[in-house]
């Protein structure tokens, strides 16, 4: 479906639980109250909404977090999203501490992609950024996941004076194994407002002059606002995610809807309706209703350059990315 500014929206972001095994700072605070299991959509529910989605011409989905894999049948309900007549592409995007139990079971229920949250690859800045030392589990999860030939993706938010020397490394992962390795700047929403982030324009520039033979490449095309480029020698490819400094909302195609059904056009606005009561009345007309006003209310682009034009308050643990 297209809303108000041409764009044709069929790309959902479903995140199906506010919890997660790790503590990224950025992301989720301490102290954070959890949401009642009550108001969180079941499995069930968030089929049916897939379903009328679907209808509106949706689709493409991603099942985000918290974390999902922390929620119990989670490689299940990616096997039923992508049984429903008209879904193409189903993926997920999760912090690799449990993908390695959960692989053969996403293989099983034929995943299109995983994207993978890594932000070094250094054990004791691993441990610094998101509370454990879970970054063995990680790396054995990135390669088994590439081994089974899965499409994977490791997005890395880098942060000033904090991992902002990392990105070596991490880029380097794509040399020997073929993954995209994407670089995401970091927004002002939640706890991202109190970091620094590193812009990719300045990131770009360091990573041409020690890799002069870089170029865009335009075969690659993920759901996304990714630009790709090609590294001589590399098996994989580097991408850039410049929300930031790289306004891409004129072609931006998602809405996204958070665990307790609050849909969300965009990012950078709290504005939004929720679906969990047309659900649970099983009202299929009124949950179309509120996709297609969600989508026709997609504001025009973010802004997320003046603090105080940015109205979601919710931590990006709630939101899923
Ligand atoms: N800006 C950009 N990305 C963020 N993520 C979490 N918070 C932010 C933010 N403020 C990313 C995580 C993970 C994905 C779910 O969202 O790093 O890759
Ligand atoms: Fe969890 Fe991902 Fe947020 Fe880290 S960034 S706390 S892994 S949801």
């Amino acid at each position: 479906m297209y809303d108000n500014y041409q764009r044709n929206i069929d790309y959902f972001r479903i995140s199906i639980t506010d919890r997660c095994n790790l503590r990224c700072r950025y992301c989720m605070p301490e102290g954070i109250p959890l949401i009642p299991m009550e108001q969180i959509l079941r499995y069930e529910e968030i089929l049916s909404v897939c379903t009328e989605a679907v209808s509106l011409g949706i689709r493409k989905y991603k099942i985000t977090g918290g974390e999902p894999l922390v929620r119990i049948g989670c490689a299940d309900l990616i096997r039923r999203i992508k049984q429903i007549p008209g879904v193409e592409q189903v993926t997920m995007t999760t912090n690799g501490v449990l993908l390695s139990e959960h692989l053969d079971a996403l293989v099983h229920a034929e995943i299109d992609g995983i994207n993978i949250s890594l932000d070094t690859l250094d054990p004791a800045r691993y441990q610094s950024i998101t509370g454990f030392s879970k970054l063995d589990r990680v790396m054995t999860a990135i390669e088994e996941a590439v081994d089974y030939g899965l499409n994977v993706k490791v997005n890395c938010v880098l942060q000033k004076g904090i991992n902002e020397e990392d990105w070596p490394e991490l880029l380097e992962l794509a040399r020997d194994l073929p993954l995209h390795v994407r670089f995401i700047e970091l927004m002002p929403i939640g706890e991202g407002k109190k970091q620094e982030g590193v812009s990719n324009n300045e990131l770009f520039s360091v990573i041409s002059d020690r890799y002069p033979g870089i170029h865009r490449d335009y075969r690659i095309h993920g759901n996304g606002p990714a630009i790709y480029y090609k590294i001589p020698g590399f098996r994989g490819s580097l991408g850039l995610i410049s929300a930031i400094h790289g306004k891409f909302c004129d072609s931006c195609n998602r809405i996204r809807m958070t665990s307790t059904g609050d849909l969300k056009s965009c990012l950078c606005y709290d504005k939004g309706i929720n679906i969990r009561e047309a659900v649970r009345n099983n009202d299929r007309e009124q949950i179309r209703e509120i996709l297609k006003k969600t989508i026709c209310g997609k504001p025009r682009m973010h802004h997320f350059e003046e603090i105080k034009e940015i109205t979601e308050h919710k931590k990006m643990v709630q939101i899923g990315g």
